[in-house]
């Protein structure tokens, strides 16, 4: 008994050691109340931790760190600065006394905040770093200029910030409803702002403390069109919005900026954007056309790649790395780029196979925009779901070819702020799930168990300090569909497709409708079936029965195009050849938004064989299960 005893309370000790986010390699928990104030000991480029990470990648040796806490106080070992830091993160939230031996699994860990579509100031800016660099992030890329407003002081450029940096419109949908338009610094009906360079001196000061490396995004040749309206002459004609990569005049502007950018921020990388870039109008701009014929470029995606190899050979002239995402790659990348992977892991995958660096932000696990909790319970969000389970259950390395691990440089989540007009929302898009993003980078897979408990009292701690970070205690979860599944008749049973489901969109093909497992809050979780056509199918419920109900929910999300049916017909037959219409069911909402919204009736009748048919309204309709009962 007492020796039962002793194991409990032993696993009890481990279970609650392990109480860190981002959860460390190894923590041995010892006996007694820690004490996390006194420091005993600090040996900071020793020997003998020297050789214990000898073995270990360069970056990993550099973050590595050794903390021991006792009941007098503790003790830490590392080869660098750094890796003391990681240290002093990890003591702030020691529960126990013990042991730790820690380094990350990737080098890069990061978060891009997006302050062009929403102004964020250096106040703000600030109170996240001290956030991130807790859990021991090491990159912060901020999202500079684009479209809604230009936000970092150029001084060659000054209309870049006294024009560009202000427009007419509070937030992001009203710029957008009133027309795009900007305005000037000190006009009466002028939204925005920028950062000094003092403010981002300052900023960098800070990161820099808390040894993360700040980069700098300065988009190009999309998202580009606040440039366009402060200096025209880098665009191809009027209502053209990309830089014009056919006009000596577009480089001179971009190089004037980069050596500012370079002078300010001494990150290693330089992010040029690169994505999105709509090069429709380059097909007829005579001096895009005239560079393609002198530079043997044989269509606009080359012409894309010969703008930014130009602007990667500056960059690397001035002793910097060009990073971008993943268009880049679109004809021909430049030779020494680093690819940030975006639209899956696609981009990082044939980055990789190319000899080049990643960065790992898939959408479907890094994009921190979308909702993050029930959408029809939350505020509004760009489209999407994305929960912080999902967020932590990304591997980086699945898909990756052997030895990816040498390029794979890490992970970063995104909060694109279209839909964020304040700090208070950012903060509850950021918080918890930045955290799920830093243990993928940080953490072995093995050590990610019990995230749960870790990360809630992390985010608690978060809440009392201040941030407005979503609460876990509230969480109301996936869609109980998806969750419990769904009990009914037609469990099993055999269905028949008039129309086969689009090719991109099978969920589990034929067993769909009737496997008893709903769609979840995103239609790419394998359980929403997706239809350009008609959805027509019939079930076979094997025997005569009497039915008092047929439905099914159908999902919209108008961003990636999917919609609600404009009717549902159901139609019952017994032999399944006769089929008599028993219900139409049209589609009365007007209004166009995230909804999950059941086409179904009740019924009083016999059957054996039920056909559902569904006509699209537009685009894409998707439908998880057809209940029958
Ligand atoms: C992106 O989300 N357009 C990089
Ligand atoms: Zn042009």
């Amino acid at each position: 008994m007492k020796r039962l005893l002793t194991l409990l309370a032993a696993l009890a000790l481990c279970a609650s050691a392990y109480s860190q986010v981002p959860a460390p390699l190894e923590l041995t928990p010892s006996e007694g109340t820690p004490n996390l104030t006194r420091e005993i000991s600090r040996k900071i480029g020793g020997k003998a931790f020297a050789k214990k990470t000898a073995n270990l990648p360069a970056f990993a040796r550099e973050q590595a760190y050794q903390l021991i806490v006792t009941p007098k106080g503790y003790k830490i070992e590392a080869n660098t600065q750094q890796g003391y830091f990681y240290a002093l993160q990890t003591l702030k939230q020691m529960q126990t006394c013990g042991t730790v031996y820690d380094y990350p699994r990737f080098q890069y860990r990061g978060f891009m905040m997006d302050i062009s579509r929403h102004f964020r100031d250096k106040d703000f800016i600030l109170k996240q770093l001290e956030a991130l660099a807790s859990l021991k992030i090491n990159q912060f890329h901020m999202h500079l200029t684009d479209d809604a407003g230009w936000r970092i002081q150029i001084d060659k450029y000054p209309l870049l910030t006294r024009q560009a940096a202000w427009r007419v419109g509070e937030t992001w949908q009203d710029w957008c409803d009133k027309g795009r338009q900007y305005s000037q610094e000190g006009a009466p009906e002028a939204r925005g702002g920028y950062l000094t360079k003092a403010d981002i001196r300052e900023i960098l000061d800070r990161a820099a403390q808390l040894h993360i490396n700040v980069i700098p995004e300065i988009e190009m040749p999309g998202h580009s069109r606040e440039v366009v309206f402060a200096y025209p002459e880098v665009g191809c004609r009027e209502g053209s919005y990309e830089l014009c990569p056919g006009k000596e005049a577009t480089f001179e502007l971009l190089e004037g900026i980069l050596e500012e950018v370079i002078e300010l921020f001494p990150s290693p990388y330089i992010h040029v954007g690169g994505d999105e870039a709509d090069k429709s109008h380059w097909k007829e701009c005579p001096d895009c056309q005239a560079r393609m014929k002198a530079e043997g470029l044989a269509n606009v995606e080359e012409l894309q790649s010969y703008l930014i190899k130009r602007i990667e050979r500056f960059i690397n002239a001035h002793g910097r790395q060009l990073l971008g995402w993943d268009e880049i790659l679109e004809g021909g990348l430049s030779p020494n780029a680093t690819v940030m992977s975006w639209r899956g892991t696609q981009g990082g995958l044939e980055a990789i196979q190319q000899g080049h660096d990643a960065v790992m932000t898939p959408g479907r696990y890094c994009y921190l925009d979308k909702v993050q909790d029930a959408p029809i319970y939350e505020p509004e969000g760009f489209g999407g779901f994305l929960s912080l389970d999902v967020a932590h259950s990304y591997e980086p390395l699945e898909g990756m070819p052997e030895g990816a691990e040498m390029h794979l440089l890490g992970v970063q989540g995104n909060l694109w702020a279209e839909r964020i007009p304040t700090d208070e929302h950012y903060e509850y898009m950021m918080y918890p799930r930045i955290a799920a993003i830093a243990e993928v980078g940080w953490s072995q897979p093995s050590r990610k168990e019990g995230f749960r408990p870790r990360v809630t009292r992390w985010n608690d701690a978060l809440i009392a300090a201040g941030y407005h970070a979503f609460d876990l205690h509230k969480e109301y979860g996936e869609r109980p569909a998806f969750k419990n599944g769904i009990r009914h008749k037609a469990v099993g049973k055999k269905v028949t497709y008039n129309h086969l489901w689009n090719r991109g969109y099978p969920a589990a093909r034929e067993a769909t409708f009737t496997d008893g497992l709903g769609g979840g809050w995103s239609y790419g979780d394998g359980r929403w079936q997706g239809f350009l056509s008609d959805i027509d199918v019939v079930i076979d419920l094997e025997t005569e029965q009497d039915i008092h109900f047929v439905g099914g929910t159908f999902m919209e999300e108008p961003g990636p195009g999917i919609f609600l049916p404009k009717s549902v017909e159901i139609w019952l037959s017994a032999d399944g050849e006769n089929f008599e219409q028993v219900a139409v069911i049209p589609n009365e909402i007007q209004k166009h938004g995230q909804s999950y919204v059941l086409f179904g009736t009740p019924l009083t009748a016999r059957a054996r064989f039920v056909r559902f048919v569904a006509h699209p309204t537009r685009g894409f309709h998707f439908l998880d299960e057809i209940v029958v009962n």
